[in-house]
């Protein structure tokens, strides 16, 4: 062709640019992760995550059906511990707060996907995902651990577990210990490459989480890797994930990206904590416009190839794209 091509044709008008447009955004595809804290009418402000709170569970019960509204289908729970000891032993109390909140959640909001974090750092006073025996998280003792926490959390009627810990062998010994117990409509969202990553600091914050010693580079993986990442992830699908997830997002797009082009399951991206707050405090400053920002990030999510969110924006977005 003689003349040179145009490509700013297919910019001139919003109603042009919505034909061309790659990548679309639903609520349908958001996750709301919410932190539960016992008592009642509690709705406390997270210092580090602004916009974010600790509810109770009758709180939580009004989030549920306020998210329903909003075309959000899941909530991905995370327990505010005070009981921490050694063993974790309040991550597998049957009557413990998150499968109180589990209960509550499906008598109340039948159609949500209540998925439930499965690891033992907010319950340990360690501050580990695992136990920790010598200075070492030990993992076979762990992925025991692990799988009562699941039962537990399946019996009270949890449609999703998500194991976030990075032990070894966890996914399979999880899917085997829901099928013998009974559970084998409950499914595995698989934390498949978590990376050993700053930006879970606002999170540690809000559950006062942080390792008391020592990092969890020796389980979770290093930023520098991305082949491993695909190892882990083609392990996870394996041992019977159901959903595999990369976390963060923001930092490892290629990562999605690379799963997307190699596996043919869903995935999860979760955009963390510290993703979350670097937006929202640079907007509070008036140095970004937060709204873009967040658009644009859960955009390039999934632009890169999550079929699903994990994010604090949940709400946001949705009323957003309305
Ligand atoms: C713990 C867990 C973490 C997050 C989710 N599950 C923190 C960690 O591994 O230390 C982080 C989520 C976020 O930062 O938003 N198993």
């Amino acid at each position: 062709m003689d003349l040179p091509y145009r490509p700013r044709r297919l910019r001139r008008t919003e109603a042009i640019r919505s034909l061309v447009r790659e990548t679309s955004l639903r609520p349908g595809s958001l996750i709301y992760p919410m932190f539960i804290i016992e008592g009642e009418g509690i709705r406390e402000p997270i210092e580090t995550m602004p916009g974010q709170f600790r509810v109770s569970i009758d709180q939580l019960v009004k989030e549920g059906k306020e998210l329903l509204d909003l075309g959000i289908p899941a909530v991905n729970l995370f327990g505010y511990c005070e009981k921490k000891d050694e063993a974790a032993t309040e991550a597998y109390n049957p009557d413990g707060l998150i499968p109180q909140a589990v209960r509550a959640l499906k008598k109340d909001c039948p159609e949500l996907c209540v998925q439930t974090d499965v690891a033992l750092d907010p319950y340990s006073v360690h501050g580990h995902d695992g136990l920790v025996v010598d200075d070492e998280v030990v993992n076979d003792e762990t992925v025991e651990v692990l799988c009562k926490m699941s039962l537990v959390h399946a019996e009270a009627g949890v449609d999703w577990v998500a194991p976030s810990d990075m032990m070894d062998g966890r996914v399979g010994a999880i899917r085997i210990a829901l099928d013998n117990g009974g559970y084998d409509h409950v499914g595995i969202l698989a934390y498949s490459a978590k990376y050993a990553s700053c930006f879970y600091g606002p999170f540690r914050g809000a559950l006062k989480s942080a390792p008391k010693k020592g990092d969890k580079k020796s389980y979770q993986m290093d930023p520098a890797n991305v082949r491993e990442a695909l190892k882990e992830i083609a392990l996870d699908i394996d041992e019977g994930a159901d959903v595999v997830m990369i976390k963060p997002a923001l930092a490892y797009l290629d990562v999605i990206a690379a799963a997307r082009a190699e596996f043919d399951v869903p995935i999860a991206a979760y955009s963390v904590s510290g993703e979350f707050s670097m937006v929202m405090l640079a907007a509070q400053q008036g140095l970004i416009d937060g709204e873009a920002a967040m658009m644009e990030i859960l955009h390039a999510i999934r632009r890169a190839g999550a079929d699903m969110i994990l994010t604090y924006w949940a709400k946001d977005a949705a009323r957003l794209l309305g």
